[in-house]
């Protein structure tokens, strides 16, 4: 805790908030092309900072039309025969709209008791930010850095992650490292750090049903005509059983069962999820399969969601057509170890099964799949995690199973020996929501954090 890098980051704790901020009001919104320049702007300045702090290299490495830039940055000053840590933080964002319910502009940050409400927050500026300045910190000083760093920003891991992963297979070499840290997700509470030991995996589809060549009078055709719009609900409506449990054969034929030890491992987080589950999603009642506490069917078992639907009219009044056609977007929450490609193909069979000769079905699966992870809780890197945490919160950390998916983590685990988690935001943050936020009271205990895990892993 004496180590000068932590006098410097306390010394600049204002800039960094400012920094931070800076950040956020560029509108880094990966998947609405109308943004592609605000996610540009974003890696330049993010280059720019790299530069400035003392990388040996810092390139912005552009990717092809429609994709959106890495950020690589490198400082190899510790040598040949010191630890290297690749440190992965993504700086594109979801969409936000005032009118989806926000009490401030999202990209305008504003404070509120302590709270900094933006999109992007949580999910995942603070990260870069933090991590950025943890790095400054160490490099400020004269002792630098014991350990070499590469820094590796992501600008579209909100859509999917697919160019970064062709681009660390295609050059492994240059982001040989002993360990990463993916530095996304939240911790579990404000005063209460935790870590991840899995993360759900991933894979999108449409689903797009075609009935008549045209909309259609529903005084005409009604009746006559399978009404697109209801054949899909039917579809859908039997991809679930009453006890939530997903019914396409084989779906949970790779699924690893968790071992009561792991239960055991993760128990200490149950609170929490449930605590957050009531004051975050506020829906009438808890909802799933039968057997599981909220974190388990969250982080263990697998899902298969409906994410939007559409078809017909929905706009003011009455519009008496019988529609042409309906779709809907599915993402399935995937875990060990279930293979995307395989579980989308099961619901692309399934689907062809069911679906009635009335209409046309269609299956089209999304640019976006990546399996889930397990991160063991005993590796050099989840200890010296652990020790930063318990530096700055002054408690060690709950262990997690984490329901959300980072693209890129599987294809770590195989450039890496080991693979840690660090986030530094709160779960509260309501990422991907309106008001999304970060706690301010979080943000200097997660530099020191950052800093301590370079710090540590160094020494050891
Ligand atoms: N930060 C999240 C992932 C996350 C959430 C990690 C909770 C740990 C705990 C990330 O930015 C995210 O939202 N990922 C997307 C990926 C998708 C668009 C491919 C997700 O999980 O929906
Ligand atoms: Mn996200």
């Amino acid at each position: 805790m004496t180590h000068p890098a932590h006098a410097y980051a306390k010394k600049h704790s204002d800039r960094f908030l400012e920094d931070l901020k800076h950040l956020i009001r560029i509108p880094s919104i990966s998947t609405q092309p109308k943004h592609a320049g605000d996610v540009r702007k974003a890696a330049v300045w993010l280059q720019n900072e790299m530069e400035k702090i003392g990388f040996d290299t810092a390139e912005l490495i552009d990717m092809p039309e429609g994709r959106h830039p890495l950020v690589f940055g490198t400082w190899m000053g510790a040598g040949e025969d010191a630890q290297t840590v690749l440190v992965y933080c993504h700086y594109d964002v979801q969409p936000a709209e005032i009118e989806d319910g926000w009490d401030s502009e999202p990209f305008e940050p504003t404070i509120r008791d302590n709270i900094l409400y933006a999109r992007g927050a949580t999910d995942s500026k603070v990260n870069v930010i933090t991590q950025l300045r943890a790095i400054e910190s160490i490099l400020s000083t004269p002792e630098k850095s014991p350990v070499n760093i590469k820094f590796i920003l992501e600008g579209e891991e909100e859509s999917g992650g697919e160019t970064i992963n062709a681009f660390v297979a295609k050059h492994k070499d240059r982001l040989a490292a002993d360990v990463s840290v993916v530095s996304d997700g939240p911790i579990i509470a404000p005063d209460q750090p935790s870590m991840v030991i899995g993360l759900r995996g991933i894979i999108g589809m449409e689903l797009h049903v075609e009935g008549p060549v045209r909309d259609l009078h529903s005084g005409h055709f009604g009746g006559n005509v399978h009404n697109p719009v209801q054949a899909i609900t039917e579809i859908l409506a039997q991809l679930h059983d009453e006890n939530g449990t997903v019914t396409v054969p084989g779906f949970y034929k790779n699924v690893v069962e968790v071992t009561e030890a792991e239960r055991q491992a993760i128990s200490g987080a149950d609170k929490y999820y449930e605590a957050n589950w009531h004051k975050t999603a506020g829906a009438p009642k808890v909802w799933g399969e039968a057997g599981y506490t909220i974190q388990e069917k969250a982080g263990i078992r697998p899902t298969l969601e409906l994410n939007g639907i559409w078809g017909g009219y929905s706009g003011p009044g009455v519009k008496t057509v019988l529609p042409a056609k309906a779709g809907a977007k599915i993402t399935c929450r995937l875990v060990p170890d279930q293979d995307p490609t395989e579980i989308f193909k099961a619901i692309e069979k399934h689907i062809n099964a069911i679906a009635p000769d009335t209409v046309k079905v269609s299956m089209v699966m999304q640019d976006m799949g990546a399996p889930a992870v397990r991160i063991p809780h005993d590796s050099k890197a989840a200890q010296t995690a652990n020790r930063a945490y318990a530096n700055h919160w002054g408690k060690p950390a709950v262990m997690e199973v984490a329901g959300g998916s980072v693209p890129i983590t599987s294809t770590f685990a195989t450039v890496t020996d080991e693979v840690v988690l660090m986030g530094y935001s709160h779960k509260g943050g309501l990422a991907h929501g309106p008001n999304e936020n970060t706690c301010l009271s979080m943000f200097d205990k997660g530099i020191g954090t950052a800093i301590d895990f370079l710090l540590l892993y160094g020494k050891d």
